[in-house]
């Protein structure tokens, strides 16, 4: 280890499981010395090992649910006050559509499931920044990551309203990276990750399809959520100081690809 994130404190937002990217980001963060707070929704706790995460890793937790703006300035609060002072690092890693849980055809949405997995998926990111920025919360230099997918610029059908939640969630990395990157001089970018089996990958419709067409189109394979981890502890370190308002492809080269031979492969078999 490289000891990339020595004396950085951060929050990290997601981890429900091993399996969550939120959950390898956090072990990463810890090998590289930072120290941070670990935060889901007081449901996901409930069910989630994340007490299991937190002592490995030293942390503390503190329940917030993202779309509660009492919850997440108790959070930044706390937070401060847990980790002795303003935070370097934080990370988005939420998602959720009502639509897709109760089976709901993107032509045939209910518009209050539209409202809430909107709220949970993309508003959240704004209000987490809202209070960050309103608080003097970020040190300068500071770094904010969300986590996203391709389906925001192009159309996967089963990815349903995550698509649009997706895309706005990446324009609010722009608009509010303008401001805290003016004022603060803190970054905020977006990570466009491959598919990856976790909860909420494999709440998408035929994710086992999708998972192995990807792999066999990327040139270097899908990324897996250690590597995304990777990926985002550069971000959070100070060797991308002047990395702000991207939409970052971490995706094996999937996204620049029109046809790979493997899948040609598929369509010219006898
Ligand atoms: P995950 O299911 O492990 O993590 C999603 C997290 O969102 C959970 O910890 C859940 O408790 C949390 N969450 C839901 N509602 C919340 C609320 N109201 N307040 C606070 N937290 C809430 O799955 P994963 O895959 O690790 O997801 C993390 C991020 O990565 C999400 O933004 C997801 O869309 C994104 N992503 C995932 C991909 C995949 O294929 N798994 C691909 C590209 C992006």
């Amino acid at each position: 280890m490289y000891n990339l994130l020595k004396g950085k404190k951060g929050i990290i937002f997601g981890a429900l499981d091993e399996n969550s990217i939120a959950w390898k980001v956090a072990e990463r963060a810890h090998e590289e010395g930072a120290e941070f707070v670990l935060t889901n929704a007081p449901i996901a706790m409930r069910m989630g090992q994340i007490k299991e995460l937190a002592a490995k890793t030293n942390s503390e937790i503190i329940p917030a649910d993202a779309t509660s703006m009492d919850d997440i300035t108790n959070l930044v609060e706390k937070s401060m006050e847990i980790l002795g002072g303003k935070i370097d690092f934080v990370l988005h890693s939420i998602g959720m559509s009502v639509n897709v849980r109760k089976g709901r055809h993107y032509t045939d949405s209910k518009y209050d499931f539209t409202t809430k997995g909107w709220d949970v998926s993309a508003v959240s990111f704004h209000k987490v920044m809202n209070v960050l920025y309103n608080k003097q919360a970020m040190n300068e230099w500071g770094s904010i990551v969300a986590l996203t997918y391709m389906a925001a610029q192009r159309v996967f059908p089963d990815y349903n309203d995550m698509a649009d939640n997706k895309a706005y969630l990446e324009s609010i990395a722009r608009s509010f990276g303008y401001f805290f990157g003016r004022d603060h001089k803190v970054r905020v970018n977006t990570i466009s990750q491959s598919p990856t089996p976790t909860t909420a990958g494999q709440g998408v419709k035929g994710f086992d399809g999708f998972i192995s067409y990807a792999e066999k189109m990327s040139p270097l394979g899908n990324a897996s959520a250690l590597e995304c981890a990777d990926y985002t502890i550069s971000l959070f370190s100070d060797l991308t100081k002047k990395v702000t308002l991207q939409n970052l492809f971490h995706d094996g080269g999937f996204s620049n690809m029109g046809v790979s031979t493997a899948v040609m492969d598929k369509f010219t078999e006898e």
